[in-house]
């Protein structure tokens, strides 16, 4: 069975679109913590498009359950959260036009750098997780830069389209945790999940993590509408109107 880490760097992202002061993603993460997530996730990018640096300092103070900061190995992101000291880094590749994560961390071509980050964090006492595609050279790659774990990517499987093709990603994503688990390393899953495509993966023994965003935060925004909108019509009638 595994458990749930919500992404909340949505939240920050329709904040960003006004730079004004709502939504908190310190707000949604109390919610998502009185629902029952595992933990909290954010992505502390370079160019600082949703989450930044207030953000991560108050839910260093604020989050009872996990912190778990998603970073590239950037030198001025490592130094940020040597000082943070999150529960747990999850090690991203970054590219700045990107419109999300895309491929996984390339831990074969990185490994020297990696190892380095590695041992700088684990230091501080945070656990260390790469976010890579389910490949066993990567796995392998992973392992002997010392991570505690990897997260698997999700991406080519939420993707996935056909019978055949899904099953296909599904395999792939079993043969990685096989590999991990093989390797003691704890084994977590994200990106592109969602309400509908969760099930089979959910169902894959020995993940112990998902890190879900993007739809969590579209279902929040529908599922609040109707009440957000109450109560604003009471308020306007209540002007007397
Ligand atoms: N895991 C990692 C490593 C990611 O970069 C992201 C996106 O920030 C997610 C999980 C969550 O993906 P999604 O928003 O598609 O659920």
């Amino acid at each position: 069975m595994g458990l749930l880490n919500v992404n909340i760097d949505h939240v920050a992202t329709i904040r960003q679109a006004r730079r004004t002061d709502e939504p908190d993603p310190v707000w949604a993460a109390v919610q998502c913590e009185l629902a029952g997530a595992n933990g909290i996730t954010v992505h502390l990018r370079q160019d600082r498009r949703h989450i930044c640096d207030r953000d991560v300092t108050v839910l260093k103070e604020t989050v009872a359950s996990k912190l778990n900061l998603e970073m590239c190995m950037a030198e001025p992101i490592v130094k940020i959260a040597e000082k943070l000291r999150p529960d747990q880094v999850t090690l991203v590749p970054e590219k700045r036009a990107e419109l999300t994560t895309e491929g996984g961390l390339d831990c074969v071509k990185h490994q020297k750098r990696l190892a380095s980050i590695v041992k700088r964090l684990q230091k501080k006492g945070i656990l260390v997780s790469t976010f890579i595609t389910p490949d066993a050279e990567q796995i392998i790659a992973s392992t002997d830069a010392g991570c505690d774990a990897v997260e698997l990517h999700t991406g080519m499987y939420a993707n996935a389209r056909t019978d055949k093709a899904i099953e296909k990603r599904l395999n792939e994503l079993r043969d990685g945790r096989d590999v991990a688990m093989a390797s003691g390393l704890i084994v977590h899953a994200g990106h592109g999940l969602t309400y509908r495509n969760i099930g089979p993966v959910a169902a894959i023994e020995g993940i112990c993590e998902f890190n879900i965003g993007h739809s969590i935060v579209s279902r929040a925004v529908l599922v609040g509408m109707r009440e957000a909108t109450e109560e604003m019509i009471g308020l306007i009638e209540s002007a007397g109107f």
